[in-house]
């Protein structure tokens, strides 16, 4: 059981939410109002502002807006300090239809700026490749999606592999792809997004390795 804390209490954050809680682990949401939202879909939680929910967990997860993220999380460093912060976020320019237009970190990523931002964090990414409610129920799509990781901790690697297991993600469909630089890759994937959703819809989807 881990104490967790989930920023942003939108679409990715009641499903993550909901399924960790499900599994035991203690939950709390950090919302700007530091309150339940209105419009809160999730499970009967604990609410609180962003630093006392990043001070308070051993694992944060960060499903706010990515464009803003890298300023929000920087300003959070002692809270985060010795924590592990899952970053789920894509972080775009949209477009004028308000889609994703442009990566806002091109030949880099977020998640490198936040490792960088953030020395005494250990940062790993993943989830970002899919739609938000196959993050905790993989098993929905009829072929194996892949749950990519990045990050410099291997430790931190295997706390977040078992929180993929928690979420419904049997351990051969996650890959590791190596250091947090390998997020570079699965961050420009969002490039993708608006083209998928203007095709299918938003009927789930993940991205995927098949071999
Ligand atoms: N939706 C998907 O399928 C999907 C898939 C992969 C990755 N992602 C990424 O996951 C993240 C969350 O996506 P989402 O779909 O859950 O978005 P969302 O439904 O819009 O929710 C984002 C939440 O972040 C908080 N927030 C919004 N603006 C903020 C700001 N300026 N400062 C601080 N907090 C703010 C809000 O929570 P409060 O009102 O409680 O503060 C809001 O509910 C994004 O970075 C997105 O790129 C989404």
């Amino acid at each position: 059981m881990h104490t967790i804390g989930i920023l942003g209490s939108g679409r990715v954050g009641a499903t993550l939410a909901g399924k960790l809680a499900g599994a035991g682990h203690h939950v709390t949401v950090g919302t700007r109002t530091a309150t339940r939202p209105d419009d809160w879909t999730g499970p009967d939680l604990a609410f609180a502002d962003h630093r006392g929910t990043a001070r308070d967990a051993e694992i944060v997860i960060n499903a706010t807006p990515g464009d803003s993220a890298l300023e929000r999380l920087a300003a959070l460093r002692e809270d985060l300090a010795g924590s592990i912060l899952v970053d789920v976020s894509n972080a775009t320019r949209h477009g004028a239809d308000g889609m994703p237009g442009a990566l806002r970190y091109p030949g880099s990523s977020l998640a490198e700026h936040l490792q960088d931002a953030l020395p005494t964090t250990r940062v790993v990414k993943t989830l970002n490749t899919m739609l938000y409610s196959v993050m905790a129920d993989p098993c929905s799509l009829s072929v194996p999606p892949t749950a990519f990781l990045s990050g410099d901790d291997p430790d931190a690697k295997v706390v977040v592999s078992d929180l993929l297991g928690d979420l419904g993600w049997p351990p051969e469909w996650i890959m590791d792809l190596g250091g947090i630089n390998t997020a570079r890759g699965t961050e420009a994937l969002v490039l993708l997004v608006p083209h998928v959703l203007r095709s299918r819809g938003f009927a789930p989807f993940a991205l995927t390795l098949a071999s």
